[in-house]
């Protein structure tokens, strides 16, 4: 179990990645559990992918093993792994310089913060993103607050709705920045590109309580119903979405230390770009 105050480390910024964090996930990736979900999580991508050729970015790639399963199975592609951590793309480069002797398409890491929608828009196939954590301070979040008011307004609504005070605060930020996050998926797909989303989960979908199935649907970008008198912009279609319970929820459980996080798995939902 990590010594590491998660909470402490992580709200100063993306930094952790290139410390303590960083290295805890580089060994996380390495057991069983994760060795397991990316070889399932990449053989769901690969159906995605049903061109002989096209863009696939991995946001958020880390050390990029998603990547490099994909590489072989799809030798047409070009591949983008993008994150904001040196640590985590030194890393990625341990593996990929053999595989890029072998192809003629290319493989690429770009080190940038997200989300970035300076990034150039609609050129990507295909999306993926797993095992999100995307980390932010407070002045980047009410930089994002005041570009996209109507989200800041939903998701002050839901948050207020399931929790009071400093909760529903914290509730909100992680609302309004995986909603932000969810948009800068969109604009970096092409019209009908997928976008292959890996989150911890306790259940299905179906199984979801009903607060955490609005969130979800709110934070992917798939929501349209009216919440009061606020109706969320609908930029994904959720096309599939399947749970595979699994060992990589300890993930959740290490850094929160809530024992609701010692069983579950994840949910693979693949969303259409509308
Ligand atoms: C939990 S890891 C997941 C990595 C990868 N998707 C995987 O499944 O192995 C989260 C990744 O997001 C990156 N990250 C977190 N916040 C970021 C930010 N604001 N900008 C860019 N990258 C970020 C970290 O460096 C880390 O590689």
């Amino acid at each position: 179990m990590s010594q590491i105050d998660f909470d402490k480390t992580l709200s100063a910024g993306l930094g952790a990645y290139n410390r303590t964090v960083g290295q805890w996930w580089v060994d996380q990736t390495r057991n069983k559990a994760h060795v397991a979900a990316y070889k399932n999580i990449a053989s769901h991508v690969a159906r995605c992918a049903q061109k002989k050729s096209g863009l696939l970015i991995d946001y958020g790639c880390g050390p990029g093993l998603i990547m490099k399963q994909l590489v072989e199975v799809l030798p047409g592609w070009n591949f983008l792994g993008i994150d904001g951590s040196k640590v985590m793309l030194s890393e990625a480069e341990t593996w990929v310089g053999a595989k890029r002797k072998k192809r003629q398409a290319t493989i690429e890491f770009r080190c940038a913060k997200l989300p970035d929608f300076s990034a150039p828009a609609a050129q990507a196939d295909v999306i993926v993103f797993t095992f999100p954590n995307i980390v932010s301070v407070p002045s980047e979040r009410r930089q994002f607050e005041k570009r996209f008011p109507k989200d800041r307004d939903l998701a002050r609504l839901l948050a207020r709705k399931q929790e009071k005070g400093e909760k529903a605060e914290e509730l909100f930020d992680q609302l309004l920045m995986s909603r932000v996050v969810s948009r800068n998926l969109r604009t970096l797909l092409r019209k009908g590109g997928l976008c292959v989303r890996v989150d911890y989960s306790q259940a299905e979908r179906h199984e979801l309580g009903r607060f955490d199935l609005l969130s979800t649907l709110f934070e992917e970008g798939s929501l349209n119903t009216k919440q009061a008198h606020l109706r969320p912009q609908k930029f994904f279609k959720l096309r599939s979405s399947q749970y595979y319970p699994s060992a990589v929820i300890l993930d959740v459980y290490e850094q929160t230390k809530d024992i609701d996080f010692l069983e579950g798995g994840y949910l693979v939902s693949v969303l259409e770009a509308i």
